[in-house]
């Protein structure tokens, strides 16, 4: 049998990245889906948004893999238009299993330099969206009384603080708070939530020339190789970023059954990033820096922020200005990280956190999530 055989998922998102993904895993798995997509660019986003015809292209291949489709346009900062959807897939499909609450935007300034609408927008579809996903699917879920799972697509940047991306971690920590409180009062019914957090995903999302330049201290014609580089230290696995079939993977387990106990958890993107593993590499990469170390960001359980560390090496290293080392100094840095890394890693383990994909962890309980009790 086929791991989501049966199952119908609704996805936000779905139109291309990771969405897309995560309806073809789906569907491959024996899934119908639910497409639903934005087609408009959001104004404050500096890449364009997906198309009609990048949906159709979805439909086209879940149908491929011989899935049923309902593919809609519809705004996730739309109750309404989602709760259409919604009613057009209970009939054509009979109920709703899977909710992925994926659809996201990014932009990028610094906390002092947003503009109020960069803030609202990413806030209204990445916060409040998740929320009115939630709400247009959920209620059906609860009287159809089969439970099912929903997956709220947070980001790392929903666990530590990302250097130009107040809002949008502001947004994705909102979005780990909300699935933790979701996964209490729906567990009654038998609904799942959990939220997965991926790092840099490989996606028109950050494959663009303003990312790049992000991650490249803001040098104008940045390209992906360069950008490779300083994403590269936000990892422990040595990649710059993950495939977008590495996100669904994860989704796939949280769908299924196999993860049929699992709830309330927070699942880091798979196999890339660890909060100790990242502060350690950006200790590292910040001690290596030439530039003068005022202004570190701290972010939940001090964890430096690594894309401000990536941001100074790599304009270091650009300028041919690598520091030496004072004698010792890594090694002290590094022991003492490390040790941080080991009593978060236990932590983590202990919260669910990372760990929580291992089926084995079918008692990831309520409590056991930070925000549990
Ligand atoms: N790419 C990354 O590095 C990364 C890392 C962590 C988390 N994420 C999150 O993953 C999710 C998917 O992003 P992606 O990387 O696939 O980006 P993407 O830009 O390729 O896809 C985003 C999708 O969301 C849709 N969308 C945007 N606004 C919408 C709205 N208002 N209503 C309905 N649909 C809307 C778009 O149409 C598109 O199909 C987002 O929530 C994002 O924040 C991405």
């Amino acid at each position: 049998m086929k791991r989501a055989e049966g199952k119908v998922a609704f996805i936000t998102g779905a139109a291309r990245g990771q969405g897309r993904a995560h309806a073809l895993r789906l569907a491959g798995e024996g899934a119908d889906i639910i497409a639903v997509h934005l087609c408009e660019s959001v104004g404050t986003t500096p890449y364009d948004g997906a198309t009609d015809a990048d949906l159709a292209e979805t439909a086209k291949r879940v149908e491929e893999l011989g899935g049923r489709v309902l593919a809609r346009q519809a705004d996730v900062r739309d109750l309404a238009a989602l709760e259409r959807v919604v009613e057009e897939g209970l009939s054509r499909f009979g109920g709703i299993d899977v909710v992925c609450a994926n659809a996201g935007i990014a932009s990028f300034g610094s906390a002092l330099e947003l503009s109020e609408q960069q803030w609202q927008d990413i806030l209204d579809i990445n916060l409040t969206g998740v929320w009115k996903t939630v709400r247009a699917t959920a209620p059906s879920m609860v009287e159809r009384g089969r439970g099912g799972s929903i997956i709220l697509t947070s980001s790392i940047a929903g666990l530590i603080g990302f250097l130009n991306l107040a809002h949008y971690t502001a947004a994705k920590h909102g979005v780990t708070g909300l699935m933790r409180v979701l996964a209490i009062e729906l567990a009654p019914h038998r609904i799942r939530f959990n939220s997965i957090h991926p790092a840099t995903v490989d996606t028109p999302m950050v494959a663009n020339e303003a990312s790049w330049k992000l991650f490249l201290g803001g040098i104008d014609g940045a390209t992906r190789e360069q950008a490779a580089v300083g994403m590269k230290t936000l990892n422990a696995l040595p990649i710059p970023w993950l495939d977008m079939a590495d996100i669904s993977n994860a989704v796939l387990y949280l769908a299924s059954d196999e993860s049929r106990h699992v709830t309330g958890t927070t699942m880091v993107g798979r196999g890339a990033v660890s909060h100790g593993a990242t502060a350690v590499n950006a200790r590292r990469a910040y001690t290596s820096s030439a530039t003068p170390s005022s202004g570190v960001i701290l972010g939940e359980r001090n964890s430096l922020s690594a894309s401000l560390c990536a941001r100074r090496m790599l304009a270091s290293a650009r300028a041919g200005l690598r520091r030496p080392k004072p004698q010792g100094a890594e090694t002290a840095t590094t022991g003492r990280a490390s040790a941080r890394s080991t009593r978060r890693s236990a932590t983590e383990a202990r919260d669910g956190c990372c760990s929580s994909i291992r089926p084995t962890m079918s008692g990831t309980s309520l409590s056991s999530s930070r925000s549990g009790s």
